[in-house]
């Protein structure tokens, strides 16, 4: 087995606990620290805050060599996965151990799967995704770059969610629907007709919301 990096961790937030709790099980050595410019404390969950996204550049100089975005915001995940990138930061996809994983799964750079989700047969997740606590996306799925499956989504087979779609907590997808870029499925929706681009959808089915 390769060995796990010590990485900094982009963000102090709600997300960044969850991020916490899955490196520590998965293994990975204790975080270099967390950025973030507007921490609610100065330590979480034991990880220290190191400063702002200004002391990027300045880790990496120190031998930094890996990072974790943990920003809930799917369209800011992808700008600052990206200025990672070129930064020369690796971003390690992060796969908590209680995942049940199909050996055909793929999962890209810097993507995030949490506790108890379930990948199925060759479903796809894009970089910098987020497959939630408990969240299914069965065989066949494509889930896009900095996209966002909530707690507790299922998502039938051959669902293709686009890149930073957010599929709102607790949602169902029917087999086969396309969610496009940008998209916004609300909390608790039932979707049963694909979904345009940018659109904000939900209920039960998912009908355009008032913005
Ligand atoms: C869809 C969502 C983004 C809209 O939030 P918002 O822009 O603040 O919109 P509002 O709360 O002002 O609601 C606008 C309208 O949509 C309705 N609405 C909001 N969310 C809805 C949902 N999930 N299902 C059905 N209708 C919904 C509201 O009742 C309101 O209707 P009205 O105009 O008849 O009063 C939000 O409600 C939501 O569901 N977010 C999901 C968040 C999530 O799962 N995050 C993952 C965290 S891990």
């Amino acid at each position: 087995m390769s060995e796990l990096p010590a990485v900094v961790i982009i963000g102090a937030g709600g997300h960044a606990k969850v991020v916490i709790e899955a490196l520590r099980a998965a293994g990975y050595p204790p975080p270099l620290g967390l950025v973030d410019p507007h921490p609610a404390a100065a330590v979480i969950h034991g990880v220290p805050v190191l400063g702002g996204d200004d002391i990027l550049p300045r880790l990496r100089a120190e031998g930094a060599a890996a990072a974790i975005v943990a920003l809930g915001g799917n369209g800011l995940r992808q700008r600052v996965g990206d200025a990672l990138a070129a930064m020369g930061y690796a971003l390690p996809a992060l796969v908590h151990p209680a995942v049940q994983l199909s050996p055909s799964a793929r999962i890209g750079d810097g993507a995030v799967v949490m506790a108890r989700a379930c990948l199925g047969p060759d479903a796809v997740i894009g970089s910098l995704a987020i497959v939630n606590t408990n969240a299914v996306v069965e065989h066949d799925n494509v889930i896009g770059v900095s996209a966002h499956v909530a707690p507790g989504c299922a998502l039938a087979g051959n669902v293709t969610v686009g890149d930073r779609a957010l599929v709102g907590v607790g949602s169902a997808v029917r087999p086969g629907i396309t969610i496009g870029a940008d998209a916004v499925i609300g909390a608790g929706s039932a979707v049963v007709r694909d979904v345009p681009a940018k659109a904000r959808v939900g209920g039960a089915p998912a009908a355009p919301l008032r913005r």
